[in-house]
């Protein structure tokens, strides 16, 4: 029976197999109209009704076979949405099925759509819509049962005044009498609601291989064509390792700035950032990533998002076995090499305590939003080429990979399932020996540790080299007024990766003197530079040593780029960096339309912005809190510090078992109910609080070089 304690649904009874959509898209009133077709299932006997997902969605009828349906939006849980219980009148048995529809529209609050206005859009004349419904903003789409235990084909038909594509493949055009057409859709491969997906705008198609076409504004399908020449070749690298590509297309969308990833797996047509648009194609290792989730999450996929992990961790693994074989070893050990820098970031960012360093956390009453990180994409692929070296280099493990997706497509699977086929799989193939050595390995602390994973692997660095060595350079250089020993040849010879991990070595140096930055700029070009990449750890660099002049750049990068892996982090140092704080805000504020609702979220609670009403004057109390932090002494900053890992472990233990409460508390004691929740935000918010607060701590002893709460636990376990 599927778990999934991030949805609302009874799936435990019920479970859907197909979804058909009927919708109109109305650019002026921002909704989405029409219907939702649901072939639903009993899994059990007995089954009286049906629980959907929805959040913020006006449900206007519920009927089957014509029949009006008695049914009731419950109150709204604050992460979870509100519950659509749908009386089914009479009882189904086991097996049976019945063909639910559900006549809404959709709202301005529903977090999965984004509505650009025309000024938004890179050609600047028509408007434009697009959809991101990973982890749980499909319930804000189309009703539904919205987790990825529950697996479905889907069609639909969209009518709108501007081209649609979606996660699927398109099966033909009708014109409407009133200028509209009505796009078709079919998806015929079952897949997690999650992958449900849309964008309306002025879209061209260009071929860039058999089976692919890249979708853009025309003003950047030229760039776009050219960027992504290598599609097919990843595809069928894929297949090579793998096995034979399930989705019939593979096209690719580039959206417009605002949207929040790098790249999204919609099957038969990823969405990637317009910031892949380098001009060197040196950033689509995104769309190898990409391709290998059509097995690695769309094939296989996770149960629920507590092994997010099998999703993220297994892609990456992919990712880098494709870069590998078609770039050479040492490209995709270099990119394990950025990984795990960009691991390290997350388990400092949320403290190496934090539950949410763990592999396999605890979701129970969270946000997956809140929870998204580097750690399942990076801890996930450490844990597997661990395993890969352990048991016994990629001739034992290439075919076990295979075989795990033979063995789990088309199905939903959690970490229990995914190590039980990993046993039996040696132990069929390999026998006793690769057992033993399976035995030996420290489950627990891989999966439910926190912070690093308990053994770290070793990278070949042959491309890491030359960039450490011109970074140890430069640290060398500091007391010198005027170095002289640099010139801009020293990174002629690098590619842009190289550049990357160059200035990521920076980054881990105490800030260099101003007039150093001054020189590197001066040589390197960097504040110019065009690839994102590059110019988001510049500007990281220039933020940590609070150099001003970088600071007008950071805001114009941040409030026009919006995928969230850039804009998050900048707006997060500016907030923190010398006389930036003002101006981060500022910003945010400004500009907050322009990025996607999620993103808009999750900036907020980085700015201490998320617990007020973003257009209003207040200042909310933890950002009060944090200043007069900072006022504190060290002594005490570090005994507030050393206090918190152990206060918000409890907090996240009460808060999980509260919400558990409240669960028994709203079914069996209707008046002491409300206590109960009101209890439960309470704690939540002082969570929130607290958590922000300790960040900030953090955040400003690594900028001060202050041991952090790390080394302190070592040195007393010493
Ligand atoms: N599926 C993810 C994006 C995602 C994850 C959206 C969780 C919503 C919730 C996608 O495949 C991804 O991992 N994108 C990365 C690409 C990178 C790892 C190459 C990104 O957006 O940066
Ligand atoms: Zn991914």
């Amino acid at each position: 029976m599927p778990y999934d304690p991030t949805s609302l649904s009874n799936l435990d009874e019920v479970k859907t197999t197909h979804i058909h959509l009927d919708l109109a898209v109305d650019f002026a009133a921002k909704t989405l109209t029409g219907s939702a077709e649901l072939d639903v299932e009993a899994i059990a006997d007995n089954v009286s009704k049906v629980v959907l997902d929805t959040s913020f969605i006006d449900i206007r009828s519920v009927s089957v076979d014509g029949q009006a349906l008695k049914h009731t939006l419950e109150k709204r849980h604050e992460k979870y949405g509100s519950a659509l219980t749908i009386e089914l009148g009479h009882s189904l048995s086991k097996g049976h099925t019945a063909k639910l529809v559900i006549g809404y529209a959709t709202t301005e609050e529903c977090t999965a759509c984004q509505w650009l206005e025309p000024s938004q859009t890179v050609g600047k004349k028509h408007p434009y819509l697009f959809t991101q419904c990973q982890a749980i903003h499909a319930r804000s789409l189309v009703p539904c049962q919205d987790s990825p235990s529950i697996k479905l084909t889907y069609s639909a038909n969209i009518t709108a005044p501007l081209r649609a594509v979606m996660s699927a493949v398109a099966t033909g055009e009708e014109k409407q009498a009133n200028g509209a057409t009505t796009y078709k859709f079919q998806q015929k491969t079952r897949m997690p609601s999650y992958l449900i997906a849309l964008a309306v705008g002025n879209l061209e198609g260009r071929e860039i291989g058999p089976r692919s076409t890249v979708w853009t504004e025309p003003e950047v399908i030229e760039a776009a064509a050219w960027e992504f020449v290598d599609t097919e070749k990843f595809i069928r690298t894929g297949e090579e390792f793998l096995t034979p590509y399930d989705w019939g297309r593979y096209d690719l969308l580039v959206l417009p700035a605002s949207f929040p990833y790098g790249g999204m797996e919609n099957p038969c047509l990823t969405f990637v950032t317009p910031s892949l648009l380098a001009g060197d194609r040196s950033l689509v290792d995104v769309v190898a990533h990409e391709i290998a989730h059509s097995w690695m999450g769309n094939l296989v996929t996770t149960e629920n998002w507590e092994h997010f992990w099998l999703n993220e961790g297994f892609t990456v693994f992919v990712e880098r076995k494709i870069l590998g074989h078609m770039q050479g070893k040492e490209h995709s050990e270099f990119s394990a090499i950025i990984g795990h820098k960009a691991l390290v970031e997350s388990v400092d960012l949320y403290g190496k305590d934090h539950p949410f360093t763990a592999l396999r956390p605890c979701l129970r009453g969270e946000d997956p939003d809140d929870a998204f990180s580097s750690v399942p994409y990076e801890k996930g692929f450490n844990m597997l080429y661990y395993l890969e070296k352990q048991l016994g280099g990629e001739k034992v493990f290439d075919p076990y990979v295979r075989a795990h997706v033979q063995e789990f497509a088309g199905r939903s699977i959690n970490t229990d399932d995914w190590k039980a086929f990993l046993y039996s799989f040696m132990e069929k193939h390999h026998g006793q020996e690769k057992v033993d050595i399976l035995n030996k390995v420290d489950w627990e602390a891989w999966l439910s540790g926190t912070g690093m994973p308990p053994v770290e692997n070793k990278f070949d660095d042959t491309l890491a080299k030359e960039c450490n060595c011109l970074c140890k350079k430069w640290d060398q250089s500091r007391h010198e007024a005027k170095p002289q020993e640099f010139t801009p040849q020293d990174l002629e010879n690098f590619s842009s990766t190289q550049r990357v991990v160059f200035l990521e070595r920076v980054s881990e140096l105490a800030p260099l003197p101003h007039s150093h930055l001054d020189l590197m700029d001066e040589l390197y070009n960097l504040t110019t530079v065009r690839n994102c990449e590059i110019k988001f750890r510049w500007q990281m660099i220039c933020l940590a040593a609070d150099y001003e002049k970088i600071y007008p750049e950071v805001a114009a990068f941040a409030s026009t780029m919006g995928r969230m892996k850039f804009c998050r982090p900048l707006l997060r140092s500016l907030y923190l960096a010398k006389n930036g704080s003002e101006l981060a805000r500022n910003t945010f504020l400004k500009h907050k339309s322009f990025y996607h609702p999620i993103a808009a979220t999750m900036i907020a609670k980085d700015l201490g912005l998320s617990n007020v009403n973003v257009h209003s004057e207040m200042e909310p109390s933890h950002v009060f809190a944090a200043q007069l932090l900072d006022a504190l002494p060290e002594p005490e900053m570090a005994e507030i510090q050393r206090r918190q890992s152990d206060m918000s472990v409890s907090i996240q233990k009460a808060s999980a078992s509260l919400s558990a409460l409240n669960e028994f508390s709203a079914a069996k004691w209707a008046v002491l109910h409300p206590k109960f929740e009101a209890h439960t935000r309470a704690i939540k918010e002082l969570q929130a609080d607290l958590d922000y607060v300790f960040r900030r701590i953090r955040a400003m002893k690594t900028k001060l070089n202050l041991p952090n709460l790390d080394d302190d636990d070592e040195e007393e376990e010493e």
